[in-house]
């Protein structure tokens, strides 16, 4: 072979590894890329990152969090460059929320947006060229960092250096994921609102990405029934007996329990049938004595496999 046709043969297979790549396309190779830019169909201007092995993701300056993830290509700066405007560069790849609608980070009050968020730009490794944001919520210095742990995984870490203990919160829609699951110190305070302990400087949130698109459905991470107890009720269902927000699991099939149901009370033995749809339609029997505060549906969460490992592990626990 000559070298101009082993040339030609390289260009060939460069070529057919991105066979959609044009000129105005910004290709990740070995390090991490920052560009801001509007992303097209973005109310406002981002920070878009393209990490090496097709992981991007968009960190909206306004509401100093991180927004939407895209696996694939890059950007096409073309919407940007062409001098009309308007149009932004176009993520190429499925885009997926990360299910942040506001400002997520709250202090001390989870109903409460901050009164002050500065959006302090990011600083790079300087060999990754990984970036890390940083901002202040109401005086408290924020940085957060954001990786893919896996296809459709995005784990969000945010560090409070030399934070004094404050209670924190944020607010994140999990009906945007397949499953969220919480670093130590992490609980969920309601549904989409997650308190992080005072006491804690490095708060980790991994959450696996709805599939929005069938060309970019990958295989999804199998949880076990214990880690979707964990993640998503032990915040309010003990396993030990102890009386929580809601109603312990322990003993729980087989027991006779007290529920109003259409407005009657009724009383009734917990099946499998009982369980499933207090997992999926939490108001249709209320348990007495837990009106308080309603557990939210699960339906469009978990999916059906995963209600039922739920499920199998609940009836474990004795
Ligand atoms: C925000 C708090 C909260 C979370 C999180 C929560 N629940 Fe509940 N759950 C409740 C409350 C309160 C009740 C009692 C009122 C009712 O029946 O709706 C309840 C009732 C139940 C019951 C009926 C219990 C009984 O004794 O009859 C089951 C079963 C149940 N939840 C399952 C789950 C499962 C499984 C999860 C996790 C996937 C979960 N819940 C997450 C608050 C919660």
């Amino acid at each position: 072979m000559t070298l101009s046709q082993m040339s030609s043969a390289l260009l060939l297979l460069l070529g057919g590894m991105a066979s959609a790549q044009k000129e105005t396309d910004i290709v990740v190779r070995d390090k991490t890329v920052v560009q801001r830019c509007a992303l097209a169909g973005a109310s406002s201007r981002m920070v878009a990152v393209g990490v090496p092995g097709g992981f991007n993701y968009a960190f909206d300056g306004q509401r100093c969090a991180p927004v939407e993830a895209w696996f694939g290509g890059f950007l096409d700066f073309n919407g940007e460059t062409n001098g009309r405007g308007g149009n932004g560069c176009k993520p190429l790849g499925a885009r997926r929320s990360l299910g942040i609608d506001t400002v997520p980070f709250r202090l001390r009050d989870p109903d409460a947006l901050p009164n002050s968020v500065r959006f302090h730009g990011y600083r790079r490794n300087a060999q990754t060229g990984e970036p890390t944001f940083l901002f202040e919520v109401d005086g408290l210095q924020v940085e957060q960092q954001v990786r893919s742990s896996g296809p459709d995984c995005v784990t969000m870490e945010l560090v409070f250096p030399g934070s004094e203990p404050i209670e924190k919160f944020y607010r994140i829609n999990p009906s945007e994921h397949v499953l969220v699951e919480l670093g130590e110190g992490i609980r969920w305070s309601g549904p989409g609102i997650l308190q992080i302990a005072g006491s804690v400087q490095k708060a980790q949130v991994k959450v696996q990405l709805k599939a929005g698109n069938k060309a970019f459905v990958r295989e999804v991470v199998e949880f076990s029934g214990a880690e979707l107890y964990r993640n998503f009720c032990s915040a309010c269902h003990s396993a030990d007996g102890t009386k929580l927000i809601g109603p312990t699991f322990k003993g729980l099939w087989g027991r006779e329990e007290a529920v109003t149901r259409n407005g009657k009370p009724e009383s009734l033995t917990v099946d499998d049938a009982y369980v499933r749809q207090s997992i999926l339609e939490p108001q249709a029997a209320i348990v007495q004595g837990y009106e308080q505060v309603p557990m939210a549906s699960f339906s469009g969460v978990l999916t059906k496999d995963q209600v039922e490992r739920l499920m199998a592990y609940l009836k474990g626990l004795e």
